[in-house]
């Protein structure tokens, strides 16, 4: 059976930084408030670039970084929440402008789970075709769907995309155990983009996006119970020990929630890089943001056992064991 390895690793994140104290000019809130209640100090925000211009940047940076022609890439996945339009697709988006002619392109929306199923797909679809190479990006802006005067949620996101270049090969396995599930019950929990039909004919007017509106104590508790569940379930079932796990890889949302996920697995914290202090939480771009971060900074080495977990939007959890 083919076997599919990551080639390569890239992030991208706009330039424009914007600190808690900064938000705090703007609405009622404190450096102290937020940086003790999640973790976050900053996050960066993306200025006339939209999604698909972050994720092009990635796609670029992973072709350039492997150096191989864009007519070998069979696929490109993009997982967003915050698509630049309905249709075309950001994948769409960016197979025209990186020009990969083969590439067939689309998005998924699982929100900050969306790069792990992204991923799982890519490597399942990979292995029943005859794709070379597939790049599968988490990319957000998801500063144009916050209500900036909403205090509850404006201080938790930010912008950025990041992903991998995946190639089919007859020798190197990446992919030991994916556990995918979703909340669609508790989907009401945290909401973005939403719209309504219209209420009769003609509309009187034009249908409007709603932003985004979390029950940000039901989130908390869904990530604290169901993370820790999926990581056990997919490493129960691959016969890996969570003692083996060199790095778990967490959705950087809070870092009260992935305190307590170490607990609950029983894990040493140093287990658990972080980098939502910087970036806050860009979901979908989050898992493979600080996979890109560490593999920048020499942290990734082949034969490492690394464990991805995504959490949000649907709601929905995926995990997934990668072997470097
Ligand atoms: N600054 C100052 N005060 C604030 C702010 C703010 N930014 N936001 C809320 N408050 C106030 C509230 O109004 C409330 O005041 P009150 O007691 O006078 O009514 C008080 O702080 C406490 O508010 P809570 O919402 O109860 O605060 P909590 O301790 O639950 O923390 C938080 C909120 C950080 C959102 C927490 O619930 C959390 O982290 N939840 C998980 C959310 C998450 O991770 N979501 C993302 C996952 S999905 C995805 O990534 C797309």
């Amino acid at each position: 059976m083919k076997k599919v390895k990551i080639n390569q690793i890239a992030g991208y994140a706009p330039a424009y930084t914007v600190s808690n104290d900064d938000l705090s000019q703007i609405m009622d809130t404190s450096d102290e408030w937020i940086s003790t209640r999640t973790g976050i100090r900053k996050r960066r925000i993306s200025l006339n670039e939209n999604t698909s211009v972050l994720c092009t940047k990635v796609a670029q940076q992973l072709i350039d970084k492997a150096q191989i022609s864009v007519d070998e890439i069979g696929l490109i996945i993009v997982a967003t929440m915050s698509p630049d339009a309905c249709t075309p697709s950001t994948a769409a988006l960016v197979q025209g402008q990186i020009k990969a002619p083969n590439a067939v392109a689309f998005d998924i929306s699982a929100a900050c789970s969306g790069f792990i199923y992204g991923m799982e797909i890519a490597q399942k679809m990979m292995r029943m075709s005859d794709f070379k190479y597939a790049i599968v990006i988490g990319g957000e802006v998801l500063s144009k769907e916050v209500d900036w005067t909403d205090r509850t949620s404006a201080v938790l996101f930010g912008d950025g995309a990041a992903g991998a270049l995946l190639e089919a090969n007859d020798n190197v396995e990446a992919f030991a155990g994916t556990d995918l599930k979703t909340f669609g019950d508790l989907g009401d929990q945290l909401v973005a983009g939403e719209t309504n039909p219209i209420g009769g004919f003609p509309p009187a007017k034009f249908t409007t996006f709603h932003p985004f509106k979390m029950d940000g104590r039901a989130v908390y508790k869904f990530a604290t119970t169901e993370v820790p569940n999926s990581i056990e379930r997919v490493c129960d079932h691959n016969h890996v020990s969570l003692d083996d796990v060199d790095y778990f890889i967490l959705h950087q949302a809070n870092i009260r929630i992935i305190k307590s996920i170490a607990k609950k697995l029983n894990q040493p914290l140093t287990k658990f890089p972080n980098n939502m202090e910087r970036y806050g939480n860009t979901s979908a771009a989050s898992v493979p943001l600080l996979l890109a971060e560490m593999n920048e900074n020499g942290e990734l080495h082949a034969g490492q056992t690394i464990v991805l977990s995504g959490f949000g939007g649907g709601l929905t959890i995926g995990s997934q064991i990668i072997k470097l």
